[in-house]
């Protein structure tokens, strides 16, 4: 345990950072391991209105002066997903450690620029989202490897875009921090169900099978235009995509990114052996037991209150499962302790999405290069 106090820095006082990270990350119950220094964001008076509203000293309208101000060790990367690549590009190459939000990149090379810059840096790269932080994961890993369910056949993974993003309760107000425009989500690149949410499942389905080898998809627009504030937007990324994924030895996944619909429970999978099935929590039909269950019942904010670094007033804050992955850095900067949110596992997740938009484009399936 080193006495090092990091200064952080939030890059995007959005939707995600205004209701989650800075009120996580400006909590003093953090003060011997970081300090919430400095704040960007470009739009009209909203890094001003972060740093007042969350005490943080600095705030800056443009990356690159916050960066060149060297106030900063770490930074969590909380901007839409088109831009991650080249901020974090221009992290790495100012000597700063970075948490990505999902997804890291939008390509998989892309994502190995990045590893093998942070590599020969010295610097350390943590990209959420870290499902297999959580213990229903590894549980469920664990059964199907102790055939609890036979042999494990085909398994399903997936999420709908729904109007989420529209309805969070930072988008139609009348202040710079709760006026936040979402309609980056329908636009390439990194717009789509799929880089949003399917990414979450895509994790788990991956953490818990291991790498695949090959995909195939079909996937187009199916809604051309999304309401947002009484208007109408066009839609060009992706919004309706069904993705299979080879695992090898013939044991295949389906997984999907919609508009609407779904048929899996959450962001956890469905496995379906010769001796049952895992649906979300249940094995069998019945709840499996995992670490933490039963006290996770009882608290409002149920699975999440089970990450390792959601203690005390964290409970009750929003996002918690994208405070644990940052905490991961931190632990991994200041300790030297190793996580397994890795940008390796990312960059496999990030390698099946980009195939399966490429295979639906070629109508060819994609071999898979990546593994973690
Ligand atoms: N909204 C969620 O529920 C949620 C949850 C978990 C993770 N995430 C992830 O967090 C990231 C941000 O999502 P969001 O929903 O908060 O987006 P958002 O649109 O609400 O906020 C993005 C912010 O980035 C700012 N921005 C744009 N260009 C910038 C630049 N060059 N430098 C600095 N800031 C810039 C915008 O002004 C905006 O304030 C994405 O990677 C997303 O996948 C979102």
């Amino acid at each position: 345990m080193t006495d090092t106090v990091v200064r952080f820095g939030v890059v995007g006082a959005g939707s995600v950072s205004v209701r989650g990270l800075l009120p996580h990350l400006s909590q003093p119950d953090l003060h011997d391991r970081l300090r919430l220094v400095a704040v960007c964001d470009p739009a009209p008076g909203r890094a001003e209105a972060a740093a007042a509203k969350f005490g943080c000293q600095y705030a800056f309208t443009d990356y690159s002066d916050m960066l060149a101000a060297g106030v900063v060790d770490a930074i969590t990367i909380a901007t839409p997903i088109g831009l991650h690549y080249e901020q974090g590009k221009m992290a790495l190459d100012a000597g700063v450690h970075i948490h990505f939000n999902k997804t890291m990149t939008t390509t998989a090379a892309e994502a190995t620029d990045l590893i093998e810059r942070a590599a020969t840096r010295g610097l350390k790269m943590v990209a959420s989202p870290g499902e297999m932080l959580r213990p229903h994961n590894q549980r469920v890993k664990e059964l199907i490897a102790a055939g609890a369910i036979g042999t494990l056949c085909w398994a399903a993974c997936g999420a709908a875009f729904g109007r989420y993003h529209e309805e969070e309760r930072v988008r139609g107000g009348a202040d710079p921090l709760s006026n936040i425009d979402p309609t980056w989500y329908y636009r390439k690149p990194g717009g789509g169900p799929l880089y949003d949410m399917t990414v979450y499942s895509l994790h788990a389905l991956t953490g818990i099978l291991g790498p695949a080898k090959r995909v195939t998809a079909m996937s187009g627009v199916r809604l051309r235009e999304r309401e947002f504030a009484g208007k109408m937007h066009p839609v060009d990324a992706d919004d309706n995509t069904l993705i299979l994924i080879d695992f090898g030895d013939n044991l295949f996944a389906l997984a999907y990114g919609t508009p609407a619909g779904r048929l899996t429970e959450g962001f956890a999978g469905s496995y379906f052996g010769t001796a049952g099935s895992i649906v979300g929590r249940k094995l069998n039909g019945e709840p499996f037991d995992y670490p933490g269950r039963d006290e996770a019942a009882t608290h409002s904010q149920g699975d999440q209150i089970l990450l390792p670094h959601v203690v005390g007033v964290h409970r009750d804050i929003e996002e918690q499962h994208v405070w644990e992955d940052i905490m991961q850095l931190v632990d991994w900067i200041r300790d030297d302790t190793p996580t397994i949110v890795t940008a390796e596992h990312a960059r496999h997740v990030i390698e099946i999405i980009e195939a399966a938009y490429r295979a639906a484009d070629t109508g060819q399936v994609q071999e898979l290069a990546t593994t973690f």
